[in-house]
């Protein structure tokens, strides 16, 4: 379908900044002295925004987005590094909630904010299941038990473990051998001693999108990132969880459970409640090895 994408030259001050912003230099001068998309450029358009958002005087249209629906003035002042720091810092991976559910509007909030997120190629090939329902969550616990115990045996198995590395490749390996494990070899996640899966959390995310989808993997770890910093903001607490999408991977009979299509993948999730713990201290961790480059 043929892009409608409109530069209005009765508003365009001829700036050119939205040429300066766009990632894919699809805007330029045309031989008329007016700036214009370029139409055989248009196909690679990342429907970013950008343009509209540049331009002063409101005169770019990309068929995607309206100024009365998708733009807004920002704040003349923004946080400051020390104000940022201060509430990432104040950010912790929360495993001990109230028995308090999360209201449905406090959620929709979370997925709002991720409409502010960077994305690699495209943003909408990353979709959301929301359980707001601990029961549900519950019900689920016994299967994803089961499937952290096999761990043990496939680690323990050559030739299982030749078939993990060989089709899920050595980073999911690794991340078995080298860390669930020895989980499972200690009883960590076992029901027995309650939730240590989902940490009795009343909501829970899961992101996932097609196997093939572009940039879904690193997409999907943007939008949790957002979605932890968002419900911290909101006085609720969050964590990622990577078991939860990995049992929904293996095991159909928990994707069945999670309402995940069969051609898709879980690629992580973030359980949601209302923390019971105050932090009173943030913690600095040993620094990033860096290596500056001249
Ligand atoms: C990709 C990823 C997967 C994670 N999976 C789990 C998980 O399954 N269970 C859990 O309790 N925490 C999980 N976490 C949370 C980390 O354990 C946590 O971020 C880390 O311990 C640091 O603590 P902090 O978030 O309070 O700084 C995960 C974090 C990431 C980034």
């Amino acid at each position: 379908m043929k892009k409608q994408n409109i530069i209005d030259h009765d508003k365009c001050k001829k700036c050119k900044l939205c040429i300066e912003v766009c990632p894919v230099n699809m805007i330029g001068i045309d031989s008329n002295g007016l700036t214009n998309f370029i139409p055989e450029r248009e196909s690679i358009c990342l429907e970013c925004g950008q343009c509209m958002a540049v331009c002063s005087t409101d005169a770019i249209k990309i068929s995607k987005y309206s100024y009365e629906e998708n733009f807004y003035p920002l704040p003349e002042k923004n946080v400051d590094y020390e104000k940022f720091t201060d509430f990432i810092a104040s950010r912790r991976s929360i495993r001990n909630y109230k028995n308090k559910p999360v209201e449905r509007s406090i959620i929709e909030q979370i997925i709002e904010s991720l409409d502010y997120a960077p994305y690699g190629s495209e943003p909408n090939k990353v979709k959301i299941t929301v359980f707001n329902n601990r029961e549900k969550i519950e019900s689920a616990l016994p299967l994803i038990e089961k499937f952290l115990d096999d761990i043990i045996h496939w680690v323990d198995s050559p030739i299982v473990s030749r078939i993990i590395k060989l089709k899920k490749g050595n980073e999911t390996f690794n991340t078995l051998k080298n860390h669930l494990y020895p989980m499972s070899k200690l009883e960590n996640y076992k029901l027995k001693f309650g939730d240590r899966i989902t940490r009795g959390a009343p909501a829970i995310l899961v992101f996932h999108g097609d196997k093939g989808a572009e940039e879904h993997t690193n997409n999907a770890i943007i939008y949790a990132t957002y979605a932890i910093f968002t419900a911290h903001s909101l006085g609720l607490g969050a964590a990622m969880n990577g078991i939860v999408p990995a049992a929904i991977n293996k095991e159909p009979q928990i994707r069945e459970m999670f309402k995940i299509p069969k051609n898709e993948e879980a690629v992580i999730s973030v359980i949601l409640g209302y923390p019971k713990i105050k932090y009173k201290k943030a913690i600095k961790r040993e620094p990033k090895i860096t290596n500056w480059v001249a």
